[in-house]
């Protein structure tokens, strides 16, 4: 979809519009939105409401026809919810409305008359940007590899939001932000939803090459003789049933000032997850090919913020194999040394997401970083204490040093891609203790995602660090499988924020 932005003025410009549909608000009790009461000089939209064909309850519309009282070709009523009280989400399902409005129309062009800047906490640039998503997000198609492409979605195809003249420049840059999250996104959807024998560790690291000249990235990918030089044998012990090379991958966006410290992402890319000898049951496991989705987000968020030309500098890093059994796979029990020099016990080789990061987060200490994020699809009893609505978010960092895990929770509120704090507490460690290693990979059993972050966090204690379990948010199972692009949104804003 193409989108701009269109100065109006309520009294003249949005009566006199030639559009394929305008959509204009109507709030829960009955009132009109003012483009809307524009329209309504021969009293149209006053009858339409009265004969009680639409509530206004936020999401409800009203296709309108030749109207006398709009040049447009037909006018897309929507209910946004409270009068002078709109909140987020009842903008968010008005917006889907549209969406699912402009899809089905014969109209190709469509402009979006509503309040914008009347929606309660937040401003004009949040709805832009919440509807170039929401309409982005529902035009996604991931049917690359079907040889009958789905019927090419009908309907607007150019969408424009109109605004009073003060407020264009601030919404046109809104505008171009947003459509760079979007395109980070979907770049994070096509990832995780291909499949693993397409999408490899070599696969990824081409992505990140093709990145890196489209946007004059600095870009370094460390091959298996490389990882043997720095002694990740941690890393190099789940690669090691595959026969799939693995990659190391460091994409460098420098935007802000050359002694600026580095924010630095960290992704885990298991491009498929097999559980290794400890192999995991049949059921389902074809969703582990989106045990990259760390990685994935890792890429989308480098091209989001590239494309912004974000003025701070931020080094994506993404450890990437496959998981596999195989004759010269690690065995349960197998001893290894990470990089950091301590000493692993494998109890269980589906424990592979902690034993690919730790090495990644020792290697990301020669950046002297302002801030390490770890995004990992890392535990199934993430899922199980949070659902698929929040990222779990683990942090050493808060208000009282530094403020890492509120910038985190903020960025995720503000884009509805939200995280939840969860504890990591010495008591928790304890469950890591291993007879013959200076730790093992699994604990004794309860709070699977926490014992994992505890693990993680034994490599963290040179920086300032929070890990985000994904496991429940990166994908949907079931008739709706695919990956949602989270934590994209989460996490460039969470760098938008901080530029000085
Ligand atoms: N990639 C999985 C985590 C996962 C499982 C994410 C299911 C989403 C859905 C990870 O590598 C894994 O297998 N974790 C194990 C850890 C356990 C062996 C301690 C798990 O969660 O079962
Ligand atoms: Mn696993
Ligand atoms: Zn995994």
């Amino acid at each position: 979809m193409d989108f701009s932005i269109k100065a109006f003025d309520a009294k003249n410009t949005i009566a006199t519009s030639k559009t394929g549909c305008l959509v204009v608000g109507i709030f829960e009790d009955k009132t009109l939105s003012v483009a809307a009461q524009a329209l309504d000089k021969k009293g149209e939209l006053t009858a339409a409401v009265k004969s009680g064909d639409i509530s206004g309850k936020a999401g409800t519309t009203l296709l309108l026809r030749g109207l006398a009282g709009a040049a447009a070709e037909r006018v897309l009523l929507v209910g946004l919810g409270k009068e002078g009280a709109v909140s987020g989400k009842d903008f968010t399902s008005a917006i889907q409305s549209v969406a699912r409005g402009f899809a089905s129309l014969g109209a190709a062009d469509g402009i979006i008359a509503l309040p914008l800047d009347g929606i309660t906490a937040h401003d004009t640039a949040w709805a832009v940007q919440t509807a170039t998503l929401t309409l982005r997000e529902s035009l996604y198609r991931s049917d690359s590899l079907k040889s009958k492409k789905d019927a090419p979605a009908a309907g607007v195809k150019k969408c424009a939001f109109a605004l009073a003249a003060a407020d264009v420049t601030a919404a046109k840059n809104a505008l171009a932000q947003a459509i760079a999250l979007a395109n980070g996104v979907e770049l994070t959807k096509d990832l995780g939803n291909l499949p693993a024998n397409i999408c490899t560790p070599t696969y990824l690291a081409n992505t990140a090459k093709q990145l890196a000249k489209d946007y004059k990235l600095g870009v370094e990918i460390l091959d298996t003789k490389q990882l043997q030089a720095l002694k990740m044998g941690s890393f190099l012990s789940v690669t090691a049933g595959s026969d799939e090379p693995p990659k190391f991958i460091v994409l460098k966006h420098m935007g802000g000032k050359a002694k600026e410290a580095p924010t630095v992402l960290v992704g885990k890319g298991i491009t498929f997850d097999t559980g290794g000898i400890s192999l995991k049951p049949g059921a389902a496991m074809d969703e582990m090919k989106y045990d990259m989705c760390g990685a994935a987000s890792v890429l989308g968020t480098m091209r989001a913020i590239a494309e912004m030309k974000l003025k701070l500098n931020v080094i994506g890093v993404i450890a990437a194999c496959e998981n596999m059994p195989s004759g010269r796979a690690t065995k349960p029990g197998d001893i290894v040394t990470s990089m950091s020099g301590q000493t692993i016990e494998i109890l269980n080789t589906d424990a592979e997401g902690r034993l690919v990061l730790c090495d990644a987060l020792t290697y990301v200490e020669r950046f002297k970083p302002a801030a390490v994020v770890d995004i990992a699809t890392l535990t199934g009893a993430c899922v199980v204490s949070l659902g698929s609505h929040n990222t779990g978010m683990f942090t050493r960092h808060d208000a009282a040093h530094d403020g890492l895990a509120e910038e985190l929770l903020a960025a995720g509120k503000h884009t509805g891609d939200t995280a939840w704090r969860m504890p990591i507490e010495e008591a928790y460690n304890e469950q890591l203790k291993s007879n013959f290693a200076d730790m093992a990979n699994i604990g004794a059993p309860g709070g699977g995602s926490i014992v994992a972050a505890c693990f993680l966090e034994r490599y963290t204690r040179q920086y300032t660090w929070a890990h985000l379990d994904i496991a429940g948010t990166a994908w949907k199972g079931g008739g709706a499988k695919g990956a949602t692009g989270r934590p994209v949104p989460l996490l460039t804003t969470f760098l938008l924020n901080r530029v000085k």
